[in-house]
């Protein structure tokens, strides 16, 4: 499907739901990520911190292992979200994330439009390179 004809919308608004699930007490900053899978599946995911700040999960660990949770796939479209509704940047190590399961093709929303992984995480480290 062109980028164009996706209801970015809708999926921005699973986002926006999933980061009202956040548990966010250190940070007070509650994310959202919401994504669709291959067979149009919905995956969402809020992040959960922790008292021992450096485990703490984002939201697209969530999302991703419900993405495996629920029959596995790859994603084709994803966008997270502060606690206002703002689309946000994936965070770096989410970028790898993102990378191993929607491949260099995966549509992201972000704060400059629709982009392919490949352009957020250029020449990225990836499965391939383990041939
Ligand atoms: N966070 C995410 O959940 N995903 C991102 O891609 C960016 C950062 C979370 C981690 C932490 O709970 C809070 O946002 C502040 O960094």
């Amino acid at each position: 499907m062109a980028a164009e004809d996706f209801d970015w919308e809708a999926l921005t608004a699973a986002a926006a739901e999933a980061s009202r699930h956040a548990y966010a007490p250190y940070s007070h900053f509650a994310v959202g990520a919401a994504a669709t899978a291959d067979d149009g599946r919905v995956l969402t995911g809020c992040n959960v911190e922790n008292a021992a700040y450096g485990v703490g999960l984002c939201a697209e660990c969530g999302l991703v292992s419900q993405l495996h949770l629920t029959g596995g796939g790859k994603l084709t479209h994803f966008v997270c979200v502060n606690g206002e509704g703002e689309v946000i940047m994936p965070c770096g190590r989410c970028r790898q994330l993102l990378h191993e399961n929607g491949g260099p093709g995966l549509l992201l929303l972000t704060v400059s439009g629709v982009k392919r992984m490949d352009e957020v995480l250029p020449d990225a480290f990836g499965p391939d390179d383990l041939d």
